[in-house]
């Protein structure tokens, strides 16, 4: 039988911790710093068209890992487009189901949520780009049969700039994922997928074949003040393949795209974008994110002196 003293040890034990008030985590995403940070101020190095993956060679695989290997290597923000297959299944496909198919969305959400079971102090963003304008419901469904959607945050209410919460409380909350659509959320009917253009977001322009990166303006959406918006930096070369306007990753540059200082390095852009902003860039989408120095970029723009 227990003694007393042991029985009294157990019950402060469960004063002090509370099964459902876990004490705050002292790292979130590998860094103390980190915790009392917004999500709204943090830069997130992601991986562009995540699911995409081949060797250099393969014009249709932006990533030489996969999402197991990318977040193993640190990477916690991904892009990853849909369509439907010719069976009417919702799949990552790159443009076109039959140009790369990477396989069921419910694969790669399966895989996210096991690493989330298994990470707890972290917290990492996907960026669905909704190819085939489909309604959400057909996305709420792949992240409901596979559990991720216990993990995805669902602010109550449309959240400004300075409302969103540090990675410590979303941590705690075990709201641990942030999922973003380009185009056709519904926070109605789908309040843990939120809309990226049409209301938290801007993005630089995309397919860009300067190797220089030389501006930071806002493309989508066309129009947007850059006021109250988090933005996304896009940071991944193209090649026109001999002047047709087809456009295929540039993959023979990425150490000097890739790289954290330099002309048309990550960190080159990104002071074009915080002189424009006053603020470095809520996330930057990279090809082949082993390549280069894409960790030092991310840790100088979250840590820039004086912060
Ligand atoms: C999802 O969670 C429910 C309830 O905990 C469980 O019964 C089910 O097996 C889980 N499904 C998957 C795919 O993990
Ligand atoms: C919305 O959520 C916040 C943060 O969890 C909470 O403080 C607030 O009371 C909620 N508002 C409504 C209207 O439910
Ligand atoms: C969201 O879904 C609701 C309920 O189906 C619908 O009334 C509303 O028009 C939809 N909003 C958008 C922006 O599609
Ligand atoms: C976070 O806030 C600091 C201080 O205002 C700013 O220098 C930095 O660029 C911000 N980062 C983001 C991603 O907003």
């Amino acid at each position: 039988m227990p003694s007393l003293a042991i029985l009294s040890t157990l019950l402060a034990l469960a004063v002090a911790f509370p099964l459902n008030n876990p004490p705050a985590p002292q790292t979130c995403n590998g860094d103390s710093r980190l915790c009392d940070r917004q999500y709204s101020n943090i830069t997130f190095i992601g991986a562009h068209d995540s699911p995409f993956v081949g060797t250099p060679d393969n014009l249709a695989a932006n990533q030489g890992l996969d999402l197991q290997a990318q977040l193993a290597a640190g990477i916690r923000f991904f892009s990853a487009q849909a369509h439907q297959n010719v069976l009417g299944q919702l799949d990552f496909c790159h443009t076109y189901c039959w140009e790369y198919d990477a396989g069921p969305v419910t694969d790669y959400l399966s895989t996210l949520a096991s690493w989330l079971d298994a990470n707890p102090n972290d917290v990492v963003t996907l960026l669905l780009v909704n190819g085939g304008f489909y309604d959400v419901s057909l996305y709420a469904a792949a992240f409901e049969s596979t559990n991720l959607s216990q993990y995805a945050y669902a602010p109550n209410k449309t959240l400004q700039l300075d409302e969103w919460p540090t990675l410590a409380q979303m941590i705690k909350a075990n709201t641990r994922l942030v999922a973003l659509m380009d185009y056709g959320a519904n926070t109605t009917t789908t309040p843990y997928i939120l809309p990226e253009f049409s209301t938290y977001y801007f993005e630089t322009p995309y397919d860009t074949t300067n190797p220089l990166f030389p501006e930071c303006s806002i493309n989508r959406p066309p129009g947007a003040s850059a006021q109250g918006r988090m933005y996304g930096m896009n940071h991944f070369l193209d090649l026109d393949v001999l002047a047709t306007g087809i456009d295929v990753p540039d993959n023979a540059r990425d150490v000097e795209t890739n790289a954290a200082e330099g002309p048309g390095s990550i960190g080159a852009q990104a002071e074009v974008c915080a002189g424009l902003y006053g603020r470095y860039p809520n996330f930057v989408l990279v090809d082949r994110v082993a390549v280069g120095e894409v960790f030092v970029a991310q840790e100088r723009m979250n840590f820039a002196a004086g912060r």
